[in-house]
C-alpha cells in the first residue's frame, strides 16, 4: 500500500517534526482540500447514544456545565441553538473515514497516536480556554471555528476554581485565527487554547498518547509483579524488647529498604513491558469475532486471494522478531517477521504474503479473535 500523504500542506514530515513538533504551533491552510467532514450529524448523534462510546456535552449558559454520555437523540435535539458542544472520542474505532484520517499521521508512529475525537458545536460552543498534555492536530470540518492561543509560561497555568472543566483562569491569548473547513492547527502540549464555534461547526482532533511517568511506572510495577519478585522472608534474630511497641524501628526500615533495592529488571524486560503496554487496546474495546468463522482450510484458501486488514480497534506494534498485538507478545520466525512488520506498519497486506506456515496459523488465530479480517481481492 502506498504511504498515505500526510496532511501537512507542502511541508515534509521531516521538516514538520524538526521545526514544529513539540516546539511551536503550526497552522496549515487547506491541509485537507475540499474537506467536508467524516460523519453526518445524525450518525454522530447515534454514536453519542451508545454505551460503549465515550461522549461528553459541554454547555456554557451562563455557567459551564459538563455531562457524560450516552445521550438520547431527543435530549440532543432539544438543546438550545447556541453555546454547547458535543465531544465524541475514538471516532476512528467507529467510522472508517476517521480511521483513514488517523492513518495519514503515521509519520508520528502508531505507538504515539491515540484517537480522532470530534467536537460538534453550535454557535458560541466550545470547551473554554485550557491546555492539553498531549500534541494535537485540530482539523476543521464543516463550519468555521475561531482559535485563540496562549503560549505556555514558566509556571503551569492557574486554573479557574469552581468550573467543572480545567479552565485557564487568566487567559491572555497572543494569537487568534479562524479556521475554515480543511484548515488544520497543530498544537504542542501545554499551549493554552480556546476554540469557539463561529457557526455550527465540527472539529476533528487527532490526539497523541504520552503516558506520564506516574502512569508508566505504575504499569511497570504491575508488570514486574506479574513476572514475580525475588522472594525472601523478613528476619530480625537480634530483636530487642520494644519500649514503644507502636514505633517503627530502624532495623525494619533498613530491611525493607534492602528488599526494595533488590528490585531489578533487564533492558529486555523493559522493552517487553513497553510492547505489551503500548499495544494494549483502549479500555472499552471489545473485539467481535466472526459469527461463523471459516474452517482453517477454507481460511487458508481465502487468505491466498484476499487482502488482510487489521481491525481499527487492534493495536499492533513490533520490535525485531517480537510482535505485540492487543497486549500480547510473541516471537516469530525471521521469515515471518518481514510480512508481519508490513502488516503492522500499513495495517493491511496482500493475504498471499501470509499464506505460509507458521504465519498462516497465526493469522487464523487473530482472525478468530476478531483482530483482523479478510477482504476478497476483486
Ligand atoms: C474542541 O474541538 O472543541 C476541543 C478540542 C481541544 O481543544 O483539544
Ligand atoms: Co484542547
Amino acid at each position: 500500500m502506498p504511504a498515505l500523504t500526510p496532511p501537512l500542506g507542502g511541508l515534509s514530515p521531516k521538516a514538520f517534526l524538526g521545526g514544529y513538533w513539540q516546539k511551536r504551533p503550526l497552522l496549515v491552510r487547506q491541509a485537507v482540500p475540499c474537506f467536508e467532514g467524516l460523519i453526518e450529524k445524525r450518525d454522530l448523534f447515534t454514536l453519542a447514544g451508545k454505551e460503549d462510546v465515550e461522549s461528553r456535552l459541554v454547555l456554557r449558559s451562563p455557567d459551564w456545565q459538563v455531562a457524560s454520555g450516552p445521550f438520547g437523540r431527543r435530549h440532543l435535539s432539544r438543546l438550545p441553538a447556541t453555546n454547547w458542544t458535543l465531544l465524541v472520542n475514538d471516532l476512528n474505532l467507529h467510522c472508517k473515514a476517521a480511521d483513514a484520517l488517523l492513518r495519514r499521521f503515521s509519520f508520528a508512529s502508531w505507538a504515539r497516536l491515540d484517537d480522532v475525537m470530534i467536537s460538534f458545536a453550535v454557535p458560541g460552543g466550545g470547551v473554554g480556554p485550557h491546555a492539553d498534555s498531549y500534541d494535537v492536530f485540530l482539523l476543521q470540518g464543516r463550519g468555521r471555528r475561531r482559535w485563540r492561543l496562549m503560549p505556555p509560561g514558566r509556571r503551569p497555568f492557574s486554573l479557574l476554581r469552581e468550573a467543572p472543566l480545567k479552565l485557564i483562569a487568566h487567559f491572555r491569548p497572543a494569537e487568534e485565527m479562524t479556521l475554515d473547513p480543511g484548515d488544520m492547527l497543530y498544537l504542542p502540549p501545554g499551549w493554552g487554547h480556546e476554540g469557539t464555534a463561529l457557526e455550527t461547526c465540527e472539529t476533528y482532533s487527532i490526539g497523541f498518547r504520552a503516558p506520564g511517568a506516574t502512569e508508566l511506572s505504575t504499569a511497570f510495577l504491575d508488570f514486574l509483579h506479574e513476572r514475580g519478585f525475588a522472594d525472601g522472608a523478613y528476619s530480625d534474630p537480634g530483636r530487642k524488647p520494644a519500649s514503644h511497641p507502636a514505633r517503627i524501628d530502624e532495623h525494619l526500615l533498613r530491611e525493607a529498604g534492602r528488599t526494595l533495592a533488590k528490585i531489578r529488571w533487564t533492558d529486555g524486560e523493559a522493552a517487553e513491558f513497553m510492547g505489551r503496554y503500548l499495544s494494549e487496546p483502549k479500555q472499552q474495546v471489545v473485539f467481535e469475532p466472526p459469527a461463523r468463522p471459516l474452517s482453517p482450510q477454507a481460511f487458508l484458501r481465502s487468505l491466498r486471494v484476499s487482502t488482510v486488514r487489521v481491525d481499527p480497534r487492534t493495536r499492533m506494534l513490533f520490535r525485531a522478531q517480537r510482535i505485540y498485538i492487543n497486549g500480547a507478545s510473541l516471537r516469530v520466525e525471521r521469515r515471518s517477521a518481514t510480512a508481519l512488520h508490513e502488516l503492522a506498519d500499513d495495517r493491511e497486506i496482500t493475504g498471499a504474503r501470509l499464506a505460509r506456515q507458521p504465519t498462516a496459523d497465526l493469522i487464523y488465530d487473530w482472525y478468530r479473535a476478531g483482530f483482523l479480517s479478510l477482504e476478497k481481492n476483486r
